[in-house]
């Protein structure tokens, strides 16, 4: 065994020993958990949340703006994009759209597409909480999570389009969501859309979402965004990365309350989970959610933007390179034609 090898093992020694520390305090997040003005789990929801999650992965921008990607369709169908946020250098992407069946301004970010996920996985379990949230006492956030929606060209975006939106249809709510670091970065989008435009109706469900921040952070958080649901399937590892460690309370990473685990599947058999200890060892239920596939559509591990040249009409650059797409919400849906020549650009 490698020294690296080594230093991994220990690591994952005291991160299995610190499930059951996080289990207890689950347990204690019990009564809260039954206030009323806490998020309800709702299965139909999630399952709708589940597929505009899944969507933000694909790589073909004219698609995914004109929704008509292949997984654009059911319980999405008739969605429309108002805002397509590409960061072409890092990778990111995000959309703002509205659901009319939901009556609300969906928001979702994609997750990581830069290396490999078992490669960012493994780096989940070094990731430090390097950052203070500003304007909270003690409360830390992982930078990489935080600067990716507030240093980037994601959240003038969004909040440009959010506001674009409400002037269309007015108060109505807002639903945040995303996957693995897209989950992270919509969490962090909520609580942003709370402090900066002061909005009280929105809703936050993530699916495979890291840690973010410590206790002092988690429960700022979900003073302010009470309305959110973390989902979890069966062993995904994600959300118990980057670990909890035991012996330093202070310094570790904690989850905000609202937790719903998807039931794991034992031999054909269905076993709840709720209250069991679940030991996160699989990337591979990181990957599906509700048999949803997550992750991006083409099997490169590298970062791929498709392009089409006719997009130019919808886009503007901004000095770094990045690309938004947008389009007043009042216009009925774009008519393009679809069969011009594309450009596939890869930035790795
Ligand atoms: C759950 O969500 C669906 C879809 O938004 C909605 O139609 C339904 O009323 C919700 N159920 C509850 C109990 O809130
Ligand atoms: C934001 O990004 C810029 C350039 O990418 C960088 O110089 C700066 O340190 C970043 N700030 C934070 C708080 O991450």
């Amino acid at each position: 065994m490698g020294r690296r090898g080594l230093i991994i093992a220990i690591f994952v020694c005291l991160f299995a020993f610190s499930l059951c520390r996080e289990l207890k305090v689950k347990v204690m997040h019990k009564d809260h958990q039954q206030d009323h003005h806490l998020a309800k789990y709702n299965h139909t929801l999630a399952r709708i949340l589940v597929q505009y999650a899944s969507a933000v992965y694909m790589s073909d921008l004219m698609e995914l703006f004109t929704w008509t990607c292949s997984r654009c369709d059911g319980a999405t169908e008739g969605f429309e994009v108002i805002e397509l946020i590409v960061d072409v250098k890092r990778c990111l992407q995000g959309y703002v759209g509205v659901a009319t069946d939901l009556n609300a301004i969906v928001i979702a970010f994609r997750g990581t597409q830069e290396r490999s996920i078992q490669n960012w996985v493994e780096d989940l379990f070094w990731k430090q909480l390097d950052i203070d949230y500003p304007g909270v006492d003690g409360a830390m956030v992982h930078h990489g999570f935080y600067s990716a929606y507030h240093n980037t060209s994601l959240r003038p975006g969004v909040l440009n389009a959010v506001q674009q939106a409400k002037e269309l249809y007015g108060d109505i709510k807002i639903i945040v969501t995303g996957h693995s670091m897209g989950g992270a970065m919509a969490a962090f989008c909520g609580l942003d859309l709370r402090l900066s435009i002061g909005e009280k109706n929105v809703q936050v469900m993530t699916f495979g979402q890291p840690r973010i921040g410590n206790a002092a952070f988690a429960s700022y958080y979900s003073k302010l965004v009470p309305n959110t649901i973390r989902v979890t399937n069966r062993h995904d590892m994600v959300p118990h990365l980057p670990p909890y460690y035991y012996y330093f309370p202070q310094k570790t990473y904690h989850h905000f309350p609202r937790e719903s685990r998807r039931s794991v599947m034992v031999l054909g058999k269905t076993q709840l989970v709720a209250g069991k200890s679940v030991r996160g060892n699989s990337i591979s239920d990181h990957l599906a959610y509700y048999g949803v596939q997550m992750g991006c559509d083409s099997s490169s591990s590298s970062c791929k933007i498709v392009m089409d040249p006719r997009l130019g009409a919808y886009g503007r650059t901004d000095l770094d390179g990045n690309l938004i797409l947008s389009r007043n919400p009042s216009t009925s849906i774009l008519k393009l034609n679809r069969d011009q020549g594309e450009q596939a650009v890869d930035t790795h």
